[in-house]
């Protein structure tokens, strides 16, 4: 069942109810449906979420294989921290959102093999047009573009037209063609303060994100009633209780986290800024509050050092790991760069329309957050 979110919703910025929704457009166009409510990813069978090896591709040396082809393609790896550690550690370039785009901007190769999310890799082909751009899987989505369907934001906007619409990264290309300003949330506050304070401002799609900006900075942002459900999943009760065992380590959070958890957090930063703070703090035990995936390279950088991922309701973090960024294998990553598919394809029109609010991200953002790739030297493959 399709349940639009009622107009209540969107005249009351503290919304939270979950809803169902189909992807809309983009999932049409590519003939699948996602359901996704509250805390549930439902994907139909076959979509790929089992990552069952393939038989044909039994034997094969996967690592060596995907290196032929990166250097055959004169291709760029690009991937997210919160991918598995194999596919962080034979990538190009790690970084967070924001990295990640300034990187798919700037990189010279012909090919960019996007190792994260569809939203990631539909960035990089909006930046980068005349790049072939691959994501080994298609249905890698998010909660957060789910939750924002273009149609619904566009009457959101309509709504309120003295509104801007200040809008995180995590959306489809059609919501960012509907937005003023992109941000990351190493960016957001640096954006947010070169806005005028008397600009009422929409913020979309994550509701915790915004509510954490608006919370810091003291402006009043209406904000769209979307989560992560990767981070809705951190329980109170098991941090605090995580805490009481390793009295003294700091809480490092993504804004992602709903208030209760960013509540007893040192540290609300994004994947780099948390990563940035494990490596440089003298503290040698520390609770990790994000996808546990990004624990790999605070392991390699400072092994010397404890990291432990805030615990989900069931005492253990394993319902923190993100189901659409595990959907990308190795052996997805090797079919993407022999065949060039799946690959991204946008709308001329549509491309330039979302890439003027990504240019007034990078923009506004300057240089002043981080360049990715902690730990280890930068490869730079092009
Ligand atoms: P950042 O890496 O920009 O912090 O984003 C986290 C995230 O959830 C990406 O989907
Ligand atoms: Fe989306 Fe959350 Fe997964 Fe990031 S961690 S891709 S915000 S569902």
């Amino acid at each position: 069942m399709i349940e639009k979110p009622s107009l209540a919703a969107y005249l009351d910025p503290l919304h939270s109810a979950p809803f169902e929704t189909t992807v809309g457009a983009r999932e049409a166009e590519l003939g699948k449906t996602r359901e996704t409510a509250g805390r549930g990813l439902r994907l139909r069978p076959g979509s790929g979420i089992m990552n069952a090896p393939s038989q044909s591709l039994r034997g094969l040396d996967l690592a060596a294989e995907i290196d032929r082809l990166r250097k055959e393609r004169n291709a760029v790896i690009l991937a997210h921290y919160y991918q598995t550690p194999q596919i962080q550690d034979l990538a190009d370039f790690v970084g967070d959102s924001l990295d990640l785009s300034r990187k798919a901007a700037s990189t010279t190769a012909d090919v960019i093999a996007f190792c994260g999310v569809r939203f990631m890799a539909e960035t990089a082909k909006i930046l980068s047009p005349e790049k072939i751009v691959v994501l080994p899987d298609m249905n890698a989505g998010c909660s957060l573009e789910d939750s924002c369907p273009p149609d619904q934001f566009k009457a959101f906007r309509e709504a309120h037209p003295d509104h801007i619409a200040l809008t995180y990264i995590n959306c489809s290309a059609a919501v960012k063609a509907l937005s003023d300003i992109i941000v990351t949330s190493s960016s957001a506050e640096i954006i947010l303060s070169q806005i005028p304070k008397e600009q009422k401002i929409i913020f979309g799609p994550d509701k915790n994100l915004g509510g954490y900006l608006a919370r810091k900075t003291g402006r009043d942002m209406l904000l769209w009633p979307g989560v992560c459900i990767v981070h809705e999943a951190f329980s109170e009760t098991e941090l605090l209780k995580l805490k009481a065992r390793h009295p003294g380590a700091p809480v490092l959070a993504h804004p992602e986290c709903p208030p209760h958890i960013l509540d007893h957090a040192d540290l609300v930063g994004s994947t780099r800024a948390i990563l940035d703070y494990a490596l440089s703090s003298p503290s040698e035990v520390m609770i990790v509050a994000t996808e546990p995936h990004i624990m790999h390279q605070m392991e390699k950088a400072a092994p010397h050092k404890t990291f432990i991922g805030a615990p989900g309701a069931d005492g253990n973090c394993n319902c923190n790991m993100c189901p659409y960024m595990a959907l990308n294998t190795m052996e997805k990553l090797y079919l993407a760069l022999r065949d060039l598919e799946p690959r991204i394809e946008l709308d001329e029109d549509l491309r330039l329309a979302a890439k003027k609010s990504l240019d007034r991200m990078l923009e506004m953002a300057g240089r002043t957050v981080g360049q990715g790739d902690v730990g280890r030297p930068v490869i730079t493959g092009d």
